[in-house]
């Protein structure tokens, strides 16, 4: 369902809409479609589409971060389609697709999303969701449903130091830097090339270089990852999104989350994750149980911030230590 749909429709209201929708690059079924034919098949002007043009392929953001070349093009070749069942040719749409014909592809994009004050924060990401044998290249639900758990329940980061495992390219991580003041921020993989986005991330989002909070992109493995590094990091908050899908790292997930909270009793540590696999999340949750671990699961959010398939099941879990005896 798009944003807007769940509120009255307002014009302004659906050019939100479209705006989030096409810098996360969201599926273009989702977008209000019907709102735009409907107001085509009232007034018969391409008034509408020329504001949806500024909010959309004209927006400085995307001179800035573009979405990738092949979703501009589908995005414009829908636009057209609908113009030309509704109204007079507009010159400007005709003019963003030439422009965006004469590009070529890339590997890579930029996708943006709008936090409720407006800002956005925009990544670097790859525009196949498996690449270079890892999935850490894009955003997942799981990443923007913790997103906007954050930005409802920011105590639990405010004045806190805080660690992001499998940080991917950084959506929840940045959106607790953006929204929540943490002092400090670790974000971590494993992987190289996901470790180089990251950064790469940070800084396009305007975090470290000795500005609050600290941040640091650190190289932490589950599997092998030292107590040593734990106990420097000393974490009062742990949080992860989409990291329990391979039932052969579970285990050592599970083994890793002790070591944290052996480190620092009280961390509170939240997992999220989009169920594919009921097997395989169950699984997950006995290997906690194993290691001496209790699970309490928590409400969502309730608002919906950012655009994405709010039909995937997602659960997110806080996990502590069950006391012995
Ligand atoms: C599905 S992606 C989720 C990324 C991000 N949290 C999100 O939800 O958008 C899983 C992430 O976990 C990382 N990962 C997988 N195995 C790992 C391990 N053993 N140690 C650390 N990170 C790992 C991957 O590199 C990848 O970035």
């Amino acid at each position: 369902m798009a944003l807007s749909e769940q509120k009255e429709e307002k014009p302004e209201d659906i050019l939100r809409d479209f705006r989030a929708s096409f810098f996360s690059m969201n599926r273009l079924a989702s977008f209000p479609w019907t709102f735009l034919d409907s107001e085509l098949q009232s007034n018969k002007s391409s008034e509408f589409i020329s504001e949806l043009l500024k909010q959309t392929c004209l927006h400085p953001l995307c001179g800035k971060f573009p979405p990738s070349v092949r979703f501009r093009r589908i995005f414009l070749s829908e636009l057209i389609k609908r113009e030309a069942a509704g109204c007079d040719p507009l010159d400007e749409l005709y003019d963003a697709l030439a422009e965006v014909l004469g590009v070529e592809e890339t590997l890579h994009c930029h996708k943006s999303y709008f936090l409720p004050t407006g800002d956005a924060i925009s990544l670097l990401e790859n525009v196949a969701v498996i690449s270079e044998g890892t999935t850490g290249l894009v955003t997942w639900e799981a990443a923007l449903y913790l997103a906007e758990w954050v930005l409802e329940n920011p105590q639990v980061f405010t004045g806190r130091s805080v660690l992001e495992l499998g940080s991917g390219v950084g959506l929840t991580g940045i959106t607790v830097c953006r929204s929540c003041s943490p002092v400090r921020f670790v974000f971590s993989d494993c992987h190289a090339v996901v470790l180089e986005k990251l950064r790469e991330n940070v800084r396009l989002n305007g975090l470290g270089g000795g500005k609050s909070p600290s941040v640091t992109v650190d190289q932490l493995d589950w599997t092998t990852a030292p107590e040593e590094q734990i106990r420097q990091i000393r974490p009062d908050t742990v949080i992860a999104a989409d990291v329990v899908y391979d039932p052969e790292v579970a285990g050592s997930l599970a083994d890793l989350l002790l070591k944290i909270l052996k480190c620092s009793a009280a961390a509170e540590i939240l997992i999220c994750s989009t169920v594919r696999n009921p097997e395989t999340y169950g699984g997950f949750k006995l290997r906690l149980e194993a290691a001496g671990l209790g699970h309490q699961v928590l409400t969502g959010p309730v608002g919906a911030v950012f655009p994405y398939n709010r039909l995937a099941p997602i659960e997110l879990i806080k996990v502590f230590r069950v006391q012995e005896g």
